[in-house]
């Protein structure tokens, strides 16, 4: 991330506010005007999926806290993992967002790696959430990513992931290895399924909604994914962008 830049106070969305109103840190990982629906949205769905205070989660790509404001403080001590790239991205989190009484509190813990492998910290988690991620990487790093989910995933833990569903192609290529930002590479469904059972993963559709992309989740066997039914009951109105 560039140096941060403030840009007036961190006022309520206005739909005439200029991007440049925007705390860079919330600019910087998607559409800042909806960064408490974006974060909001995925506690949601972790909880709906049986996300509950005792479990480990890893937040992969969690760059400003758009969701770890929200569940640092709801898992018990220990529970939140982090990894990102940015360090910046992650002490702007802090400062601005959570706060820091919340590192002795809840005792998060970050990694600032981007080898796209979750076995860095050491130990298993029961969720892992990778949330506009996969959106802008090519398919050797998602690969990689899935394959390490599988060796850190607990035997009954979910992986919760969304990508871009569409035309191979069509956009930035699938077998790029760049980091392609703010583009978005597009999957076909298939490629997705296939890349899971590489992975040694399964994976459902999930039909909770999100303004651009899909969400998927994976297991490391089939009766650790949620019923077909209970995925469905997650296809719920669109959340308004702005109350
Ligand atoms: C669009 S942002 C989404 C951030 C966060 N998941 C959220 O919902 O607010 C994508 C994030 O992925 C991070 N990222 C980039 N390369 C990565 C890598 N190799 N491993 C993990 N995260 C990466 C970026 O720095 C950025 O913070």
């Amino acid at each position: 991330m560039p140096p941060l830049a403030y840009h007036g106070s961190m006022r309520p969305a206005d739909p005439f506010t200029r991007l440049s109103d925007y705390p860079e840190h919330r600019a910087f990982v998607g559409q800042p005007q909806r960064y408490d629906l974006a974060g909001g949205s995925q506690f949601a769905l972790l909880f709906l999926l049986g996300l509950r205070e005792h479990h480990r989660l890893l937040d992969f790509g969690c760059g400003s806290l758009r969701l770890g404001r929200l569940v640092i403080p709801y898992l018990k001590a220990g529970g939140y993992f982090g990894i990102e790239p940015d360090r910046a991205l992650v002490d702007a989190g802090l400062d601005h967002e959570l706060g820091r009484d919340a590192l002795t509190l809840r005792r998060p813990r970050f990694l600032h790696t981007s080898d796209f492998r979750a076995d860095g910290f050491d130990t298993t988690f029961d969720f892992i959430i990778a949330q506009s991620v996969f959106s802008h990487t090519g398919v050797a790093w998602v690969r990689r990513a899935l394959a390490s989910f599988a060796q850190v995933l607990e035997p009954g833990g979910l992986v919760v992931a969304n990508f871009l569903l569409g035309p191979e192609g069509f956009g930035p290529s699938p077998e790029t290895t760049d980091w392609v930002y703010p583009e978005c590479v597009a999957y076909m469904p298939d490629r997705l399924q296939a890349l899971a059972a590489e992975a040694g993963l399964v994976m459902r559709a999930c039909p909770w909604p999100h303004p651009e992309l899909h969400w998927f989740v994976f297991a490391r066997e089939e009766a650790a994914l949620p019923p077909r039914e209970a995925l469905g009951a997650l296809r719920v109105a669109p959340p308004a962008w702005r109350s």
